[in-house]
């Protein structure tokens, strides 16, 4: 499979969608490349995602206004100097055509006034906008937007929560590439081998499928560790490896998906039993997600559908309604169970909360909700995932701060057993439909059978 890019007329309607919620005009950046140790040697660009929702490319400095008469694309000329180390760029005509937009010098970019803007993540960036429209902008301050900038924020990700058609096959792409990745992972396989080596072996069918990485991958045998950022590790062999690795495509939507095995492809009865406790939680969410289901409630499926397996193992002792409404589910399970997925793996979390959290709702605060990332009502077109988990994490289980009330109902002799397991999450992408939901990832070995069938 390679990557097919989106037709002009997407981008077309999603900028008059978003163009028809506004009062006032609106200018978004393209950003900029971070230089390493010298300005041509670069981190790849990546565009904003707002701006490439809207324009489909990663064109550096470019900046693109909207305005009720027309969105009008201020993109660098071509510099013919650079052209011997680059390539040839298009010039702007040919940008023109290609994008079907007006397109003009970013030189000649003279905004008007009151027009809004979405702050971005980098300070370049930032004082490229704040210079555009002449006023003070915070990098990173998207949770803190006011007036016509929270109006532009507000209209956005109306316009971005539920997926359209361009959009959906954008995500089936990447959920096809990433499922490669999680097969090609599984295949490679093998104890005395390090992490890296599965990294690669994942990385290296999204790069050659025509795409990158949506985040930086974690493939580990510490999954307890929640983002594990080193490969150094060799596998043992009753080790777990945990890789949650995603493709993002050209146009720059995400899959994010994480599987659990078994080093030697064989899960040892202590493994098989906790993986079928995640895989519980993770089969109430699904059976609980679909348009109208508060996201919250999808959560909480999951945890009681863990703590009830948790009992059943001996892990924990008590009714299982009573353990969960004492916090049990957090202290395995301490993350949300999912997301919105989009352009961005957290989809939008540059604009803070106001994404993920419905008007009027906002984050509890008990271990367990409290980095519940999203609680909004589901609707037709919008994409989550589904990834709940259980670790060992020692700054939990030897913390009775942590712990609260549920410390005396936590059998840690039982617990002891299950030492081969350090952290376990299962993760899918997930649509929402108009009768009900589809996993966008189902093709990836699951199950304890297809699990153990895939590691070679
Ligand atoms: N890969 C990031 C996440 O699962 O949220
Ligand atoms: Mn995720
Ligand atoms: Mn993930």
């Amino acid at each position: 499979m390679w990557p097919k890019n989106s037709p002009p007329q997407a981008f077309r309607a999603r900028r008059e969608r978003l163009t028809a919620k506004l009062a006032e005009p609106a200018l978004l950046a393209s950003g900029f490349a971070r230089p390493r140790n010298f300005p041509n040697n670069r981190f790849p660009f990546r565009a904003e995602s707002h701006f490439l929702y809207l324009i489909g490319r990663h064109i550096e400095g470019a900046g693109l206004l909207l305005r009720p008469e027309g969105a009008v694309l201020y993109a660098p000329a071509p510099d013919p100097a650079e052209a011997m180390w680059t390539g040839p760029a298009p010039s702007l005509d040919a940008l023109a055509k290609e994008l079907e937009i007006e397109v003009r010098s970013v030189d000649d970019l003279a905004v008007p006034a009151g027009t809004a803007t979405l702050p971005a993540q980098d300070l370049e960036t930032t004082v490229w906008l704040a210079e555009a429209l002449d006023r003070d902008l915070e990098a990173g301050g998207g949770a803190d937007v006011e007036g016509a900038d929270l109006r532009l924020a507000e209209a956005m990700i109306e316009t971005r929560l539920s997926h359209d058609e361009a959009a959906v096959a954008q995500l089936r792409q990447a959920a096809e590439a990433t499922a490669d990745a999680h097969v090609a992972g599984m295949a490679a396989t093998e104890p005395g081998l390090r992490e890296a080596d599965v990294r690669a072996a994942m990385e290296a069918r999204i790069i050659a499928s025509g795409m990158t990485c949506s985040y930086g991958s974690i493939v580990t045998v510490h999954g307890e560790v929640l983002h594990n950022e080193t490969h150094t590790h060799r596998l043992g062999e009753r080790d777990l490896v945990l890789a949650d690795v995603g493709a993002e495509t050209p146009e720059g939507w995400a899959g994010d998906v994480t599987r659990t095995w078994p080093t030697t492809g064989r899960f040892s009865s202590t493994q098989r039993a906790l993986y079928e406790a995640v895989l519980s939680a993770q089969r109430a969410a699904l059976e609980r997600v679909g348009p109208g289901v508060r996201y919250l409630d999808v959560h909480r499926a999951a945890g009681h559908a863990l703590v009830a397996a948790l009992v059943e193992l001996g892990i924990f002792r008590g009714d299982p309604e009573d353990l969960y409404a004492r916090g049990a589910a957090g202290v395995f399970f301490p993350h949300g169970v999912g997301h919105l997925l989009g352009l961005d793996v957290h989809d939008m979390e540059d604009l803070g909360d106001r994404a993920g959290y419905a008007a009027g709702r906002s984050r509890a605060e008990s271990r367990g909700d409290r980095f519940l990332r999203l609680d909004r009502d589901l609707a037709p077109g919008m994409a989550v995932t589904i990834e709940p988990g259980f670790y060992q994490i020692r700054q939990i289980l030897e913390n009775a701060e942590e712990l609260g009330d549920v410390a005396d109902a936590l059998n840690t002799a039982e617990l002891a057993r299950f030492a081969d397991v350090r952290g376990i999450r299962i993760e899918d992408d997930v649509l929402i439909t108009e009768t009900g939901s589809e996993v966008l990832t189902a093709a990836i070995p699951k199950t304890i059978a297809e699990v153990e069938a895939a590691v070679r």
